[in-house]
Order: C-alpha cells, then structure tokens, then sequence
C-alpha cells in the first residue's frame, strides 16, 4: 500500500480509535499454537479483489467509514457496491495465483470473508492468529477494526474476545501483496510473490489471563542446564506458573516478575537431540488451570575456532537449500502433508541440515525437520537490496526477525539464525544488519548468527570473502557459482581467500537443468551439466580451510518470474535437484552419494 493510502489506513484508524476505542486489538502471537484449544477457520472465503482500494476509500482518498469491511448487504435505497455472498469463493489457507486463472499475476489489494458463527466462552478469551498473510494484512471482525500487520511469513494475533459475536460473525481481511521499495524483502527476489492468506487461520480459546508464550532450550554451551521462560498476558507478578518434564524428573515451578514472566533454570540429563538420535521429550507447563504442552529436545550447538561443535563433537553441515512451495509449485506449503514430502526429499539426499530460504516457513516444516533429524538454518527475508537508510524498514527486518524467534526458539533443530541473503556490501547495509545481528543475540543467545555473504573478488584462480560483518557473525557463510555465473574453470586449481578464524559454510552452489534434456557437460540446463557443476564444486569446496557445511541451491524447482526461457524454465528456478514434482535429476545423485560417504 502506497505511503498515500498508508497515511488514509493510519487516519482511518485514528478516526476509528477516536470515535470507539478498540474493542479488540493486536496481541503476541501464541506459541505452541497447534497444541492450543483452537479452531481451525480454513475454508471457503468470498473474495472481492480491489485494485484501487475501493473499499477502504473513496475518490478524494478520503477514507471510508462503511468500507467493505461492514460486509454490507445492497437492499431498499441504500447503495452498496459490494456484496461478499455474491462474490466468488477461494480455499484459505492459500494463494490467490494457483486458485483464480485470472489472477495468477495479479499483485495488489484483495479483500476475503469468512462467515462464521460461535459461541464463546464467556469465562475465556478469544484470540485470533494468522499463521502468515503475504504482505500487508488489515484485519477486521463484525465491521471493527482489529489491526494490520506487515510481513508475510510471521504469524499475528488478535484479541477478539470483546467483538466477537454469539452467533454469527463476519470476519474480513484485506490483503496487500504489492511489491514495495522499502518492504522486507524488497520488490525484487528470485521467487513467486503468492500472495493471498498463505497459512492457518485459526480462533484459539483461553483463560483470561493466559500463557501468550512458554519455552525451554538449553542454556549456552551447557547441556545439563535448562533455562526458559514462560510470559502470562497480562504484566502481572507473583503468579506461579510450573513446568515438568516427567521423563528428566523434572518437576519445577517459578514466580512471574512484574512484567508477567517467569523464569526458569534447571538441572537435568536429558539424552541430547542430534540428527541420528532426534529425541523430543514431552514438555508441559501449567498456569493455574491451563496447560500448555510441547516436544522439545535439547542439544547443544557452539561455533569453536573453525567449527561447529553439536553436543561437544564437531559436526560437518550435509544441506541442502529449500524454498517453502508445496510439490507442483502449487503456493505455499499449507498442510503437514506438503511439508513432510519436502523433508522426505531432503532425507532422501542423505542431509542433516536445511537452509530454509529465504523467509521463516511453516511451523509444520520446522517441527518435521525436527523429528527427521535435520538441522535448520533459519532466514528473514533482508533479501537482495533493501532500503538500508529507511528506519521503517529497519523496524520491520527487526519485527520479522524476532517473530521468527519467538515462534521457533524451542525448536532444537533450529541452529542458525540468518539475517540476510546476498546483500551487495555497503557501509548502510553494515550498520543495518550488524543492529539487527544485535537484537537477534539479544533476544537468543544460545544459537548462533549468520548470513549469506556473496563473494567479494575473483581474480584468477583466488576468491576473495571479505565482508565488515565476519567479525558479528559465527558463520563465515556465502553463496558461490561457479559453473554457472562464472566459468567452471575457475574452480580448479581455487586458492581461497577467507581471513577469518571461523567455520565456513557454503550456502548456495548449483546450476539449472531442466529434468529429463540431457547433453553434455557443457549443455547449458542439461542435467549433465548440472551434475558436473556438483562434481567440480564439491572437491573445490571441501578444500576450503574451515568449511563445515554446504547446503546447494535448491532442493527442487520453484516458480519465479525471472526465469522466462520458454521450453527450459517456463517461469521455473530450475536449479533444484529434482523438479517441481519432486522427480531426481543425475545431479541428486552425485550430492546423495557424497553425503553417504
Ligand atoms: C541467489 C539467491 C537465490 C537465487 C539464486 C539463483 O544466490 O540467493 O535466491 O534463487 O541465486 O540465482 O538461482
């Protein structure tokens, strides 16, 4: 939404807020959501798509106070220009461009229903979560005003208790999936702007003052102490909330502060969470009479000197890079189901480690790498070029950031937190990211910090990594190409320019290869090329000194609009080692065959 209609939005806001309070209004979203009492509002919503917001203002752009949101009906002599029964319908969660032909390439403004009826408990609360919406969500229920929300990969909440109705209720949503200059990401990146409801809508029920947020992980460096903290909804201290670990014998309780969070530092041996061995042990916390459960496990994981060290020993990153588009590249992964098949593939490479790029992607892939054993590189999407200079933009790098770590930070597998990807070096993009880098030690200092470089200087056969930020990081991480944006020639005979006593993990290699053509090693998108290019780089990239980790680009082929070789790409990123459907190419066997050795 443009700063014009930003400035109507925050108006019409204003005169909302001036004329009633808000009734309801946005909250932290809850954590554990999916072992809530909740109610899933997935489904069948009407949709309206808006291209000038017509529903939110009229032509002088002076806001509406009986926009679409009043999900009005036309009758008598009132005019009403709208009517939601009458529009088409559309499954949420999912994107607008795979249901609707006619808006595969539409970008902007779409306004969606749900019509629902319910019977709350007077004695609960209401909370409202979205488990993400791509871009810019204004979210309202009954015809007021719950709040907005920007970023499109984060879950956000609401606290519908006061509007909800007994009965029937009319919850609507406006999404916004215009590209921006000053949005994280930007409006450039190499995938498919699906834009639309991406993920579970759900309403979730209560007590009045209840556990907005409770986790455990082990403390820094320390696998016989468990640190974590449970935060009430209410800043309210010296309100005692329990936790047990029943299988550790850990029964333990604590005092909220008066911020309304307790928390908690215990003695225990639990059987450590590795790859081989992904043990979750049943973690349940109690505040009064709610009870909120959890399968956490408990790991260790520490960057010494060149290494990165998994419960004391040294562990080298088998990985591969993987984009959250569900098989067929039909929009975003919505379901356990579609999230399984991709960590089945990459079980099926033989890896212990993803890089989930370039985003936060469902909780549901999160927790199947975490039961298959696979680590996780996690990344928010300061993608590319970001307008380093604009502190909205900052605010929102940082919001999207720590989200991310509420959400997942009792996720043993999550091992890595990425604040960027290939960002051309700039002093704005340093002090940009080294803040950011900053928050994220601030709000988690048990895992470790990195982002994904881009090589700073070839010249003949010595690449060059130097970037300002290596000294913040604990990872030394970049993408390469060479063999495909850069000559294979290159790789031979590499001497590696690295000054940094650190581990080195290569987060990006690989080449295109349209599955099934096939040729020679210097075919372009023949699947032999794109085997050779895995042939020539692995060798050079295990010479490197300190590497510990490699995770190719990318799984499998996902849609973008940059890639427009009719017959070849056809609107596909075709460097993954399988295609689309999850069909292997030759270069899935040369990356499994490594890994198994
Ligand atoms: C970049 C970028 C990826 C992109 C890839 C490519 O390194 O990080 O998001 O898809 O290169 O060019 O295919």
């Amino acid at each position: 939404m443009n700063a014009k209609v930003k400035a109507c939005a925050a108006a019409f806001a204003v005169a909302v807020g001036f004329g009633t309070s808000f009734a309801a209004g946005p909250v932290k979203p809850l954590t554990s959501v999916y072992n809530r009492n909740y109610r899933l509002l997935n489904g069948r919503w009407n949709y309206i798509v808006d291209q000038q917001l017509v529903g939110f203002r009229d032509y002088r752009c002076m806001e509406l106070a009986d926009g679409f949101f009043k999900d009005a009906r036309q009758d008598g002599t009132t005019l009403v220009e709208y009517d939601f029964d009458k529009a088409p319908s559309m499954d949420v969660p999912g994107a607008w461009n795979c249901q609707v032909r006619e808006l595969f390439y539409y970008e902007g403004a779409v306004w969606l229903r749900r019509v629902f009826d319910a019977k709350p408990d007077p004695d609960c609360r209401t909370i409202l979560q979205f488990g993400a919406v791509n871009y810019e969500a204004h979210v309202y229920l009954n015809g007021q005003p719950l709040g907005s929300h920007v970023g499109g990969f984060t879950p956000f909440a609401f606290d519908v208790t006061d509007v909800l109705r007994n009965g029937r209720n009319s919850l609507v949503v406006l999404v916004d999936d215009s590209r921006r200059r000053d949005g994280v990401p930007a409006d450039v990146f190499d995938w498919f702007n699906w834009g639309g409801i991406t993920r579970d809508v759900m309403l979730v029920t209560v007590p009045d003052i209840y556990m907005s947020d409770a986790y455990i992980q082990t403390a820094k460096g320390d696998a016989g102490t468990l640190v974590g903290e449970v935060e009430l909804s209410e800043a309210k201290a010296g309100e005692r909330v329990a936790i047990a670990i029943p299988e550790l014998s850990v029964f333990d309780d604590a005092e909220t502060d008066e911020r309304g969070v307790a928390r908690f530092s215990i003695r225990a041996e639990p059987e450590l969470w590795s790859p081989d061995s992904p043990r979750l042990y049943r973690v349940t916390f109690r505040h009064g009479d709610e009870k909120l459960e959890d399968d956490i496990g408990f790991r260790v994981v520490e960057s010494v000197g060149r290494s990165i060290l998994l419960n004391g020993d040294r562990i080298f990153l088998k990985g591969v890079c993987i984009h959250d588009e569900a098989s067929g590249a039909k929009g975003r992964v919505k379901t356990q189901a579609e999230a399984d098949e991709l960590i089945a593939r990459a079980k099926r490479l033989g890896c212990n480690f993803v890089r989930l790029a370039h985003y936060l992607h469902n909780e549901f892939t999160v927790r199947a790498a975490e039961r298959a054993g696979l680590l996780v590189w996690s990344e928010t999407p300061t993608y590319w070029m970001i307008d380093w200079g604009n502190p909205a933009t900052y605010e929102n790098a940082k919001a999207q950031m720590l989200d991310a770590i509420r959400r997942d930070r009792s996720r043993a597998n999550v091992i890595i937190w990425s604040v960027a990807n290939e960002t051309p070096r700039c002093p704005e993009r340093d002090e940009f990211l080294r803040k950011l880098i900053a928050e994220v030690r601030r709000a988690d200092d048990t895992r470790l910090v990195s982002l994904a470089m881009e090589l700073s200087r070839v010249s003949g056969n010595t690449v060059s990594v130097h970037d300002n930020l290596a000294d913040a990081v604990d990872i030394v991480a970049f993408n390469e190409y060479i063999g495909w944006y850069r000559p294979m020639q290159e790789a031979a005979g590499t001497t590696w320019d690295i000054p940094y006593h650190k581990p080195v993990v290569v987060s990006e290699f690989g080449a295109g290869a349209k599955h099934g053509f096939y040729g020679d090693a210097n075919t372009r998108f023949s699947e032999d090329m794109q085997a050779e290019v895995y042939r020539g780089n692995i060798p050079m990239i295990m010479g490197i000194k300190g590497i510990s980790g490699m995770s190719p680009w990318v799984l499998s082929d996902f849609r973008s609009p940059r890639r427009n070789l009719d017959g070849v790409q056809d609107g596909f990123n075709r460097k993954g080692l399988t295609d689309e459907f999850g069909q292997e190419k030759r270069a899935f066997g040369v990356l499994r065959d490594f890994y198994a050795k």
